[in-house]
């Protein structure tokens, strides 16, 4: 009979209640995270006050959701999950990652540029940076009319969203590769900034002693059709936070070259990418 006797009994007896479900592949995925999940209680002895605590912090994540931030995704990149599923399903021969989480902030609809225009659309203070590249295929060929779209935080660390000082879309645009693959644009250079510590997930941060300063990155989301959507950042090689983004996001192929410009001249990056052959299916965005 499946009647529950002990607490070891629990287990078996729901993941034979799952065992029919039809689609195979979440009848893989939760009997997986059932199994991880009894093994957790069990390992830490989940008391009942800490059994409610951790389901408050749920409800409390998706109630301190709202249109300017996702504590959801949040959680998720700061307890390393976002940057463990972007570099598992992203990884090159060598194994390391070209891919970085999307993170809480990209918006779907950024304004589409002409190639050198500026994504700094409010008087937005900060020493000013130009960036280019080139977007290539896996064989190295040069892919004309790609989507670079690129968004990044204020020189003093906040996305437009976030600001009321800042323009709608400010410091986001989407950007077209030319004949030869490339691409350009101006912006300003992008601060390191807290992740935002006003909610449940702050509250976790404090608790664990951890500091919330990303370091300063732009990130970018490239994509032309019968490729891969490559989802990424390019963080500056000179921040002191490298070794300790709360969300675990930075690897070494992903600190870019910042130049600075000699006499008054703007700085300069030069990032180029690379994206698989595959199909474009793009994230849904995490905040509208
Ligand atoms: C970001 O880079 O936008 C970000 C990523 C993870 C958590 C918070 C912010
Ligand atoms: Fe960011």
């Amino acid at each position: 009979m499946n009647i529950v006797t002990t607490p070891e009994s629990v287990l078996g007896i729901a993941l034979d209640a799952m065992s029919r479900t039809p689609d195979e592949r979440l009848r893989t995925v939760m009997s997986a995270l059932t199994r991880h999940l009894h093994k957790f209680v069990r390992e830490v002895s989940l008391s009942e006050e800490e059994f409610e605590r951790a389901l408050q912090f749920i409800v409390q994540i998706g109630q301190a959701t709202n249109a300017s931030k996702n504590e959801v995704v949040l959680a998720a990149d700061l307890l390393g999950v976002s940057t463990l599923v972007a570099l598992l399903n992203n990884q090159d021969p060598q194994g390391e990652s070209p891919a970085a989480l999307l993170g809480p902030f990209w918006r779907a609809n950024a304004p589409h540029c002409d190639t050198g225009e500026s994504i700094a659309r409010s008087d937005t203070e900060g020493a000013a940076l130009s960036v280019r590249g080139v977007v290539r295929d896996a064989q190295g060929r040069p892919l004309a009319g790609a989507t670079v779209d690129a968004w990044q935080a204020s020189p003093v660390g906040l996305y437009e969203n976030q600001d009321p000082q800042q323009c709608d879309m400010n410091l986001r645009g989407r950007f077209q590769t030319d004949s030869e693959g490339r691409f350009h644009f101006r912006t300003v250079r992008p601060a390191g900034y807290p992740v935002p510590t006003d909610g449940p997930c702050g509250e976790l941060l404090h608790a664990q002693l951890r500091h919330p300063n990303r370091p300063a990155h732009i990130h970018f989301m490239v994509s032309k059709p019968g490729h891969k959507v490559l989802v990424t950042q390019v963080f500056a090689d000179d921040d002191q936070n490298l070794e300790s983004d709360p969300v675990f996001g930075v690897t070494r192929r992903l600190i870019g070259r910042f130049q600075p410009g000699a006499d008054g001249a703007e700085a300069t990056l030069e990032h180029d990418f690379v994206l698989e052959a595959g199909e474009m299916k793009f994230p849904h965005a995490p905040i509208p």
